[in-house]
């Protein structure tokens, strides 16, 4: 796996198609990741906190923060320009999240979701989110586990066909049962907290289809097998998979560690 190609967040093309996913599928149960994610820091109608959100991508977070009633300070990081374009309901900064432009302690509340996976040194990327998360505050990460999307992963490696393993060597991923460790290099207290466990139920083959051609900059490097090929005998595997019952379930492991 390539783990962070320019071009997969160069514009926000890749990553709309898998948030299209998401919110095409039904939860089952029902189940909203982003709502959890600020339920974790207790943001409220009123809230004043600073925020800092790392690897904001297209800005969800800033638009559910903004529509929660947060009126505090809003900074978005992202270390694509072609990402932080999108973002407009937080001021924009262009950094890495192992090099801050923020001063020390500067904010309550630090959110670093789905992304440190992508980061190659994340004992560098702890200390500066522990840097500039004030005292008293609370950083929290979000990342998957290693379980999640399994059956995704089945479906892709046969897909491919060639013997090839969708699964990196776990100790290079930054998961939730790994994640911990690195953390803990920089802050005093790191709670995992698994979000309850809810299906991604998926009924849109197209969603599904476009959400595997999305990730071609991550995996065609390897697999040896032209990517539109494999999203061609993706999409046939899942329309097979989806003829009994019009749905293909994705068992999901996504979590948060909260860090003091
Ligand atoms: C999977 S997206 C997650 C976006 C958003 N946090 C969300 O949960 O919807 C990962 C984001 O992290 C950004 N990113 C990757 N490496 C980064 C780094 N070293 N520093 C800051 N941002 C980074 C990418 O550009 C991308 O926007």
């Amino acid at each position: 796996m390539t783990q962070n190609p320019t071009t997969q967040y160069a514009s926000e093309a890749k990553l709309a198609k898998r948030q299209r996913l998401w919110t095409e599928s039904r939860r089952d149960p029902d189940f909203d990741l982003y709502p959890w994610v600020l339920d974790l820091v207790g943001v409220r109608d009123g809230d004043t906190r600073a925020v800092l959100d790392v690897g904001c991508g297209n800005g969800v977070y800033e638009h559910l923060l903004r529509t929660r009633g947060h009126v505090g300070p809003r900074v978005a990081v992202d270390l694509s320009p072609g990402m932080l374009v999108l973002v407009t309901d937080a001021a924009r900064v262009n950094a890495d999240v192992e090099r801050l432009a923020m001063t020390d302690d500067a904010f309550d509340v630090v959110l670093a979701p789905h992304m440190l996976y992508h980061v190659p040194d994340r004992v560098a990327a702890a200390s500066e989110l522990r840097r500039v998360t004030r005292s008293g505050g609370v950083c929290v990460v979000v990342t998957n586990g290693e379980s999640n999307f399994d059956e995704f992963k089945s479906l892709m490696e046969r897909a491919v066909g060639t013997g090839w393993k969708m699964w990196r060597p776990v100790d290079e991923y930054f998961s939730l049962e790994r994640g911990a460790a690195h953390l803990r290099t920089a802050f005093d207290s790191v709670t995992r907290v698994d979000c309850p466990s809810s299906d991604v139920v998926v009924t849109d083959l197209d969603a599904f289809t476009d959400y595997v051609a999305s990730i071609d900059d991550h995996y065609e490097a390897e697999v040896g097998v032209p990517w539109p090929d494999v999203v061609r005998r993706a999409r046939a595997l899942a329309n097979e998979a989806m003829e009994p019952t019009g749905e293909l379930r994705l068992t999901t492991s996504v979590g948060a560690f909260v860090c003091r």
